[in-house]
């Protein structure tokens, strides 16, 4: 029986790791592209979900964070840090335990999920509430990584990327060919960047480091969607915001340290960033969840969010096939599900300890 190995092992030909690497996996990636039935009618295309929530530690970052801390524990480091909005944290806590590394985590006070931070607490992480924002926090382990013997894990390490870069080549294995249109949410901007990255290499023959030339895989590279929060849609503005602010806290970002390679993820390939209200976010959360069958955070239905938004304004092609990436899991930050779409706490229903009031109540007759 074939049990999946995790991204590093699975991918080790295009990786920079080679047989005397220790790797530091959790089995991350291999992760479902669910079709999504109700996205494909109401848009006229063939739509999948790319379901990063199903990944060890339930978010996409697992991906980088196996390729970090293997990086970390070859580098000789004791100890690593990195700045998150929660699921970094999470993820670096489970992997650095994993490997026997300290882990120092630094998260804007008051704005991570609950679930993102009882994870990082779980694994052992030491956790820093900063009195700041998620781009305060990167300033200051960046600022760490420089001046003590700590390992930077945050996606400003190439690492990350490296590692990120693969939930390309599984749609591409999946799909037997690249979409049309990739689309995911965009916030610190390493993912865009990766997964960029991961479609030209599969586009195009790669010079592997332990096996050679390797052939193309894919015959052509998809156009990038990429959406942001509309209160921290820095890319929209063309510019830094300095006091982001939405719901989605994955992506309350103001100053994305992948600037340079999401623009370019966006421009080589065609595509946009544009933004999504909070309001549309929870809308396209509510929809992947009652009609998908799929329960994201909602960060992580920014993507779907700005597919809905583009073909109500007539924007989206048809016939195409399109991916998006939802990127990481409904238990995260479940209260969202419990709120209904006016806004008022959903309460679920009481019944008597019987057959005949719970028949009653499921309006069931005998
Ligand atoms: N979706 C989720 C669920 C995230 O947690 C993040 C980023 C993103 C999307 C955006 O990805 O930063 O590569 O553009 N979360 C980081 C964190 C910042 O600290 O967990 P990006």
């Amino acid at each position: 029986a074939h049990q999946w190995r995790g991204v590093i092992r699975e991918y080790a030909e295009r990786l920079p790791v080679d047989e005397n690497t220790r790797v530091i996996t959790l089995g991350e990636g291999g992760t479902p592209l669910v079709h999504a039935q109700k996205l494909s009618e109401l848009t006229g295309n063939t739509v999948y979900l790319k379901v990063e929530g199903m990944n060890p530690t339930g978010s996409f970052k697992d991906r980088g964070m196996t390729m970090a801390m293997t990086a970390a524990v070859q580098a000789g480091a004791q100890a690593v840090v990195c700045a998150s909005t929660g699921n970094t944290s999470a993820s670096a806590a489970a992997y650095a335990t994993s490997a026997g590394l300290r882990c120092a985590v630094l998260v804007p006070e008051g704005k991570i999920a609950m679930g993102k931070l009882s994870q990082a607490i779980a694994h052992g992480a030491t956790l820093l509430q900063v009195d700041g924002n998620f781009d305060d926090c990167l300033e200051i382990a960046r600022k760490l990584n420089e001046a003590y013997p700590v390992f930077l894990v945050n996606s400003v390490n190439p690492a990350r990327i490296e590692g990120q870069k693969t939930g390309s080549f599984e749609v591409v294995d999946a799909l037997g060919d690249a979409p049309d249109i990739h689309i995911l949410p965009v916030g610190n901007a390493g993912n865009i960047s990766a997964y960029w990255k991961g479609y030209k290499e599969y586009a195009a023959p790669f010079q592997s480091a332990t096996a050679g030339e390797l052939p193309a895989v894919a015959t052509k590279t998809p156009v990038m969607w990429g959406f942001q929060a509309a209160g921290a849609a820095p890319f929209v503005a063309g510019h830094p915001i300095t006091h982001p602010e939405t719901i989605a806290t994955a992506i309350r970002i103001g100053n994305p340290a992948s600037w340079d390679t999401a623009v370019a993820a966006r421009d080589e390939s065609g595509g946009v960033i544009e933004a999504v209200t909070d309001e549309q976010i929870l809308d396209a959360h509510r929809w992947l969840s009652s009609k998908e069958g799929v329960f994201v955070e909602p960060g992580s239905a920014a993507g779907v969010a700005g597919l809905i938004k583009k073909h109500a304004a007539g924007e989206v092609p048809t016939g195409k096939t399109i991916v998006i990436t939802v990127t990481g899991h409904g238990l995260k930050d479940p209260q969202w599900a419990l709120r209904t779409e006016d806004g008022s706490d959903v309460t679920p229903v009481k019944v008597a300890n019987d057959v005949v009031s719970v028949a009653a109540a499921l309006g069931l007759e005998g």
